[in-house]
């Protein structure tokens, strides 16, 4: 059911710092950083040839990031998103099979104009999943 790995996202302490790493130290190709004022994060996404990576930091007081930044202050591997064809159908088949959806269940749009939908890391081995229909 699951496609391609779309993106990692990493949540960052100091996005301006951390998108300097990547694109000077790492050398990948970083975009500008973009408000997501609808998901309280700002992201920059970084291309690489097989997959992008995101860096999030918190937008606003309620950011749904600031927790696990509290947590893991140096930053760290927020969520792993990975590609489906179908997201209703692909929601339907994991809730028959006992995974929990986050939130009210629907599908949202995310970062990239994409319905997506998150599922409960105590049930993915204390990942963080997001879907996306590609
Ligand atoms: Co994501």
């Amino acid at each position: 059911m699951i496609g391609r790995l779309n993106h990692v996202a990493i949540a960052v302490p100091d996005l301006e710092a951390a998108a300097a790493q990547y694109r000077d130290t790492l050398g990948a190709e970083v975009g500008p950083p973009q408000d997501e004022p609808d998901h309280g994060v700002t992201v920059v996404f970084i291309t690489l040839p097989n997959t992008k990576i995101e860096l999030l930091h918190p937008l606003g007081t309620d950011s749904p990031i600031r927790g696990f930044l509290d947590k893991n202050p140096a930053g760290g591997i927020h969520h792993m998103c990975y590609e489906v064809g179908d997201i209703t159908a692909a929601r339907d088949h994991l809730l028959a099979q006992g995974a929990r959806v986050l939130g009210d269940g629907s599908p949202k749009i995310g970062a990239h104009g994409k319905p997506v939908l998150f599922l409960h890391p105590k049930d993915f081995n204390g990942c963080l999943l997001e879907l996306e229909e590609a």
